[in-house]
């Protein structure tokens, strides 16, 4: 990226930019929120509070055409393997679109649509109480086993879409902490419960452990043939899921084209239908659908993934902002930065171009976030007053998430009010009380948190992602850096059943405290 034009040309507008203070881009030019603001999927997206003027935006649209960025978009939704270390395309939209796309000669519209169709006669089954337990007992509960990718969606799509919960209530299983199994089912009876596994490879540990724990627990109470009515998996390694001992037709494949991390809208998605019902998960995947047709098919100028891609970019590698905070302000978004954080960190957190040759710039910013407006009294004064700064996302809704509509007022004028201060900042002679201000912020107005409006926004995250990715040159749907830590867990394992173990003398030393301080051996 650095050795193209488009790159210099940036950094030298960043030079004569760089001194003038948002404010006063302000003052500049009044009509920047009108022009700055871009509707996406029915979200109003306002860039207006970032360090840009059209000129930037220019530049940052010719170093997006320098790097490829409407080639790649166009290879990525015709199925191309943009996914290069692992020879596969990324083709997670086709699961919300109805556009035919072949891979390898075949159109696997066909196939995604008998998938979508066995997601509904199943979940709308559970729902209306025709699937039953193995005594016969409608089920209540759902327990939603899965880490990463094959939880986090799920999760943030049932938190988020609360007010539409109207199934079996979920309980989600993501961490090996035995805690995490206890606390899920405690209150729940065997009889009444659905387990879904949810794993793209049906060998990740932690799942498979508490997979194990929950056949064990369900066996228990009903006996082992109860395991067909109480169990379903979501797998793109369905061989592996009937193995485990799914009945086949209790095995929900998604294809292995799909990331974990953009697998929310696969069979992943199955705790959602049932909480929410298959209405609710079409809208969310008709939102995201939405985004996809307009991240294909708009100009650059106009086209949000686009401009948020480059904008994060602009602040990241000329502005030099090392963190990215997203601020829901609803609480019942309190997921999305976890959610954002395996998107973004786990896609674009690397070193090295899709060819092995160092980026030579940086890359993924830390992600992190809060719920607002809780955040502002525990984070936000690091954001008004700390050495360091964050470029932020504010995600508001228009309407009230809640029957209180003053509830809602007070909502939104803390966050117009935190994103102008940030902006603004404050002159005082007490200099405990000056806030700099110059910091930068995106708003995105939903304008309701709806199940086609969150479909809409994680859509847009996603394409953002790919996006920066293209422009790094990295590949964004590979993540070889979380292996070497497993592979350290399986070599120490063994020690703690107390097993001769080849392990690191740093290892072996923290080992020994925890074992003195009561850990099993
Ligand atoms: O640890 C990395 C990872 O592979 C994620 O990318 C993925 O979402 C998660 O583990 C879970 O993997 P699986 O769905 O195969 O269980």
């Amino acid at each position: 990226m650095k050795d193209t034009p488009a790159w210099r040309a940036l950094t030298a507008h960043r030079d004569a930019l760089a001194r003038q203070r948002i404010e006063a881009l302000w003052r500049q030019d009044p009509r920047r929120g009108d022009d700055f603001t871009f509707p996406c999927g029915g979200i109003a997206v306002d860039f207006s509070k970032q360090k840009i003027t059209r000129e930037t935006l220019k530049l940052l649209m010719d170093l997006a055409r320098a790097r490829g960025v409407p080639h790649a978009i166009e290879r990525l939704f015709a199925g191309e393997r943009v996914n290069a270390s692992e020879k596969r395309p990324a083709l997670h939209m086709a699961l919300r679109g109805d556009e035919h796309v072949s891979v390898d000669g075949t159109d696997v519209m066909p196939e995604i649509e008998r998938n979508r169709d066995r997601i509904r006669v199943f979940t709308n089954a559970v729902r209306a109480g025709q699937w039953k337990g193995a005594t016969g007992l409608k089920i209540t509960h759902v327990v939603a086993i899965g880490i990463g990718g094959s939880v986090l969606g799920p999760q943030l799509a049932i938190e988020a879409l609360h007010d539409r919960a109207n199934g079996p209530e979920v309980r989600f299983i993501a961490n090996i902490d035995p805690a995490d199994f206890d606390d899920a089912v405690t209150g729940l009876k065997p009889a009444s419960t659905l387990v879904v596994v949810a794993s793209k490879t049906f060998t990740t540990q932690e799942t498979m452990v508490n997979a194990a724990a929950a056949r064990n627990w369900i066996s228990a109470a009903l006996g082992p043939d109860a395991v067909s009515k109480h169990f379903i998996g979501a797998t793109a390694n369905a061989g592996e899921a009937v193995k485990w001992g799914l009945p086949d037709c209790n095995v929900f494949p998604f294809h292995d084209w799909v990331g974990g991390r953009y697998s929310l809208w696969s069979s992943v998605g199955i705790p959602i239908a049932l909480a929410i019902g298959m209405q609710g998960f079409d809208e969310l995947l008709a939102g995201a659908h939405a985004v996809d047709l307009e991240f294909r098919s708009c100009p650059l100028e106009r086209n949000v993934p686009v401009l948020l891609g480059l904008v994060g970019l602009w602040n990241r590698n000329a502005l030099g902002i090392p963190s990215h905070a997203v601020l829901g302000y609803a609480s019942r978004l309190a997921s999305l930065p976890a959610y954002l954080q395996q998107l973004e960190m786990e896609s674009n957190g690397k070193r090295v171009d899709a060819e092995g040759r160092p980026v030579g710039v940086e890359t993924c910013p830390v992600i992190w976030g809060g719920t607002e407006t809780p955040g502002q009294h525990a984070f936000h004064q690091w954001l008004h007053q700390g050495t360091d700064i964050a470029s932020c996302d504010f995600i508001v809704s228009a309407k009230p998430m809640g029957n209180e509509i003053d509830h809602h007022r007070i909502l939104l004028a803390n966050a117009l009010a935190q994103s102008e201060a940030l902006m603004a900042g404050v002159e005082t002679k007490e200099p405990w009380r000056v806030c700099p201000g110059d910091r930068m912020s995106t708003t995105f107005v939903l304008p309701q948190l709806d199940p086609r409006h969150l479909g809409a926004l994680l859509a847009i995250y996603e394409h953002k992602v790919f996006v920066q990715a293209t422009i790094w040159g990295i590949n964004p749907f590979d993540q070889f850096g979380v292996e070497l830590g497993k592979t350290i867990a399986g070599r120490i394992l063994p020690a703690l059943h107390g097993a001769e173990a080849d392990l690191h003398p740093a290892t072996r030393h923290l080992l020994g405290v925890l074992q003195k301080l009561g850990a099993p051996h």
